[in-house]
């Protein structure tokens, strides 16, 4: 089966388009598509075939749920209760970036949850985005379009390059607005738990809500799946500039550097991308890690952001595509 790949209109989706895409997933295949975010590989998540579909295209493990997209908040009510703290969420921060985990109702298949007793929801804000969810009527489950441990795609091209014909169509809508996935809190306990930081900037949620808890280590591998595995690896390795020392270190002199950071590098390096801003350094990662991969380097050295605002998100991403903690 040869993958069709459709460039469409981010502002005006082409209506015979979308509703191709739409037929698509409604007959159980995969179609990626952008959002605000990164690219997702959606299926609908009602059919519990079509999502194990996705699970193997990505080679990603069964355990690590999948997060439900839909066009209304409305339409969360079919899958998950709803509870007043979440309704103010959605009512502010929705269509945005944003992702909160919610007790689940038995329609939703255990495919999509990993058989956990909650599931994790978002309305994007991608005009493309919601066009499909609108057309194809029922909630779709995406996770980000790259192959299992691979950068998120932030342009069609990488959806294309690590899913191939595994996916049945491909809406091209540009590159991405934030370049990280979304934020996602658990809001079904008595307090808000951050479990992935993302999109959102958590000092925004707690002008909402109060305090949001963040978990350490081992606990949050147990209640957030998805940071169990490597993520976000690119294909060098990945030095994280946190002390100047690590420029004179072995694992940097003397080799072919590719740097990505906001400040210029202290040294002469043959590849290097910079950014205006920590939302730049955030748009930028993914494509970056993709773009110097390529390249005749040796390793990545990216810079080590402040961590407020979009910055707590970068830490988390630099960090995993390291392989640190
Ligand atoms: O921006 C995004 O969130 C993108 C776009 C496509 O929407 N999607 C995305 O999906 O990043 P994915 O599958 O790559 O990451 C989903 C994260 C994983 O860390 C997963 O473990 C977590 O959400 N998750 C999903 N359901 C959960 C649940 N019921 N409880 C806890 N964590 C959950
Ligand atoms: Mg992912």
């Amino acid at each position: 089966m040869k993958t069709l790949v459709y460039k469409v209109e981010r502002w005006n989706p082409e209506p015979n388009i979308i509703d191709e895409a739409a037929q698509a997933i409604r007959s159980g295949k995969l179609v990626a598509f952008p959002t605000e975010t990164v690219y997702g590989l959606g299926a609908n998540g009602l059919d519990d075939v079509a999502v194990r579909s996705i699970f193997a295209a990505k080679g990603r493990p069964a355990d690590n749920p999948l997060i439900l997209h839909f066009a209304s908040p409305d339409a969360v009510d079919n899958v998950a209760y709803v509870n007043e703290r979440a309704r103010l969420l959605m009512d502010v921060f929705w269509p945005g970036p944003l992702t909160l985990v919610l007790p689940v109702k038995p329609i939703v298949p255990h495919s999509v949850t990993a058989g956990l007793e909650t599931v994790a929801v978002r309305m994007p804000s991608h005009p493309v985005a919601m066009a499909l969810i609108k057309a194809a009527g029922v909630p779709i489950a995406a996770p980000s379009a790259n192959k299992s441990g691979r950068p998120s795609p932030t342009e069609a091209a990488s959806v294309l390059s690590d899913i191939g014909d595994g996916v049945d169509i491909i809406l091209d809508g540009g590159a991405t607005d934030v370049g990280l996935e979304s934020t996602v809190i658990d809001v079904t306990g008595p307090s808000v738990v951050l479990l992935r930081a993302g999109g959102m900037p958590v000092e925004r949620i707690e002008e909402v809500v109060g305090d949001v808890v963040l978990v350490p280590g081992e606990a949050k591998k147990k209640r957030s799946p998805g940071t169990r595995y490597r993520h976000y690896a690119p294909l060098v390795p990945l030095l994280l500039w946190k002390d100047d020392s690590i420029w004179q270190s072995k694992d940097v002199s003397g080799k072919k550097i590719g740097y990505i950071g906001i400040k210029e590098p202290p040294v002469t390096v043959p590849e290097k991308i910079i950014f205006k801003s920590p939302e730049y350094y955030a748009h930028g990662l993914f494509a970056a890690f993709r773009t110097l991969e390529k390249k005749d380097i040796d390793i990545i050295v990216a810079e080590w952001p402040e961590r407020v605002g979009i910055g707590l998100a970068l830490r988390d991403r630099l960090c995993r595509a390291a392989g640190q903690e």
